[in-house]
């Protein structure tokens, strides 16, 4: 399909229009997690939506893919509010994400789940998923001084931001599903996090876990939920919906690596201060993050029921299953 930098349709969107096809206009579909509903709606070839590909740069290798692939690809930003409700215009459905890790700002995070709020009111959009995370200052007050504040009036700025943004889309009266989502099992591949040689020269992934259970997910699986929330409809507005895959301990997930991988991969349950002090960008917010996980463990795992998940998504991946498909990409540092 051809790309364009506004949202005018081409012929083969027309074609699927006029087969009563909705649009499903998804922001990040370039990325992890809105890639994996543009690939389930084109996936289903019968199924009642189509997919309108959102990205900044409709000409990069993954917005191609996207477009060979049967998507309508369509140029907007989510710094301009205009350029959204033009990519939101027509359509039925949008998914909704930010990327913290790209900027590291959380007024960033709530300026531009606004814009994305008010272009999908303005545009008349009959059901929106945003994809959030706790508010965890509603656990741990700023006074409460268990972990460090960070910048300036946050615990852990990439989960406060979207939380917080959950009431615009509220106040603004926007038809919205909030998708609560987990850990990806792809950030031992792509996020630093997958295992490394100690200086015992042994393999160990390191997580400030101790022997808590952490909600985790394989990223596919969150745009595949998400479709189900949108085929499920009207009945998902307003409700908040948990998901993952599995909830995991350090060493239950060091023990499946090792299995996959065919070598002793350990468990390093370093303290949340030490993983707050790697120095790497992000470091304290996840270390926060961690500890948020750890010590709010049974309300972060209830938050997010695997069998609800399944029964949305049947085809939800366990922890060793994504392993078979993805341990060659895991590198071994
Ligand atoms: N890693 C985890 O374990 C985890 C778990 C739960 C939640 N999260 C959250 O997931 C979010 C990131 O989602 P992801 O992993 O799907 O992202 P990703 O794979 O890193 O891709 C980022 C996507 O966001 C789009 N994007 C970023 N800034 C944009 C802008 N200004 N305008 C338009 N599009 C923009 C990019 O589109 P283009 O570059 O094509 O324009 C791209 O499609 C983060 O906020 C993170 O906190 C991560």
């Amino acid at each position: 399909m051809a790309m364009r930098k506004t949202p005018r349709r081409t012929k083969k969107a027309d074609k699927k229009s006029s087969l009563g096809k909705r649009i499903i206009a998804v922001v990040g579909a370039t990325g992890a997690q809105g890639g994996g509903l543009v690939r389930a709606i084109l996936n289903d070839k019968n199924g009642p939506f189509t997919a309108r590909a959102i990205t900044r740069k409709v000409d990069s290798d993954k917005a191609k893919a996207l477009a060979d692939a049967g998507a309508e690809v369509v140029a907007a930003d989510l710094d301009d509010v205009k350029s959204l409700k033009q990519a939101f215009e027509g359509a039925h459905g949008v998914f909704c994400v930010t990327n913290f890790w790209e900027h590291f700002k959380p007024e960033k995070e709530i300026s531009q789940a606004r814009n994305m709020a008010q272009a999908a009111k303005d545009a008349g959009v009959k059901h929106v998923i945003w994809s959030t995370l706790e508010d965890t200052r509603k656990s741990i007050p700023l006074s409460d001084d268990r972990m460090p504040t960070l910048m300036g009036k946050y615990k852990v700025p990439h989960f406060d931001a979207k939380g917080e943004a959950d009431s615009i889309f509220t106040e603004l009266g926007v038809p919205t599903t909030f998708l609560v989502t987990s850990f990806y099992w792809e950030n031992f591949i792509y996020f630093g996090m997958g295992p490394k040689k100690g200086a015992d020269g042994k393999l160990a992934i390191t997580l400030p876990m101790g022997n808590r259970k952490l909600p985790t997910i394989a990223a596919e699986d969150i745009g595949k939920t998400a479709y189900a929330i949108f085929e499920r409809g009207e009945e998902m507005i307003g409700k908040t919906v948990g998901i993952a895959g599995g909830h995991l301990t350090g060493a239950q997930m060091a023990k499946s690596l090792s299995k996959a991988l065919g070598q002793q991969v350990n468990y390093n349950a370093v303290p949340h201060a030490t993983f707050r002090s790697l120095g790497f960008p992000g470091a304290e917010d996840l270390g926060n993050m961690f500890q948020f996980n750890t010590e709010f463990e049974q309300d972060c795992c209830d938050a997010r029921n695997i069998s609800e998940t399944k029964s949305l998504n049947p085809e939800l991946q366990t922890f060793d299953r994504w392993l078979a498909e993805n341990k060659s990409k895991i590198p071994l540092g």
